[in-house]
């Protein structure tokens, strides 16, 4: 049970490295006016979404086999503390994207806000990998 969340948080990590590098090339398209690169629109949007989707399940199963393990949450110091942080970050990024995939323009503020926000995601995914790897060490294995 204890596995259920590093696997599925670790699984959503790996896919956004794949839907970040998808993203990437849209950036040198816009911004960088690079010829010759092309954007699978539809399999960013719907591994974008996936991925997200994957994180706030399993924030919900993180909270959840805490309870479990320990009958207390927010225990983990910052752990917790930066995946609730990252909250805000997934809605805007699942929210901006929604918009600018449903109604299709030439823009540029948006998808540099969405891009931005989602590459600090990905870096504070990094991070509660480090941290979560701590969380193992030090609370489920002894
Ligand atoms: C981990 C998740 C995600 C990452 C890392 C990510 C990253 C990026 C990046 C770096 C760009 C290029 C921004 C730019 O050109 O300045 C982009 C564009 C885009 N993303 Fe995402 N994204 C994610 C999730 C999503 C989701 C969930 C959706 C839709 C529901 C979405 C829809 C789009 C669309 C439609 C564009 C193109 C916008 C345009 O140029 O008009 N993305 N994304
Ligand atoms: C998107 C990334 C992640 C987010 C947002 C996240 C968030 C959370 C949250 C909110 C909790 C509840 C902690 C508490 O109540 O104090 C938790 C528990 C935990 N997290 Fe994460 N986490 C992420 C990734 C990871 C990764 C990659 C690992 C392991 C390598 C990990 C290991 C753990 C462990 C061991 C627990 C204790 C409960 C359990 O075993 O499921 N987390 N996490």
């Amino acid at each position: 049970m204890v596995w259920i969340h590093p696997a599925l948080q670790g699984l959503g990590l790996a896919l956004s490295f794949y839907v970040l590098l998808l993203g990437w090339r849209r950036f040198g398209m816009v911004h960088l006016g690079r010829a010759g690169l092309t954007f699978a629109w539809k399999r960013h949007v719907s591994l974008g979404g996936l991925t997200i989707g994957i994180w706030l399940a399993g924030i919900c199963l993180g909270l959840g086999v805490s309870w479990w393990t320990w009958k207390v949450v927010f225990i983990t110091n910052g752990h917790y503390q930066v995946g609730l942080a990252m909250l805000p970050l997934m809605v805007f990024g699942l929210a901006s994207g929604r918009v600018m995939d449903r109604r299709k323009a030439r823009r540029r503020l948006l998808p540099l806000a969405h891009g931005l926000n989602n590459l600090v995601l990905v870096a504070l995914a990094l991070v509660q990998l480090a941290t979560g790897i701590g969380v193992i060490r030090d609370m489920i294995l002894p």
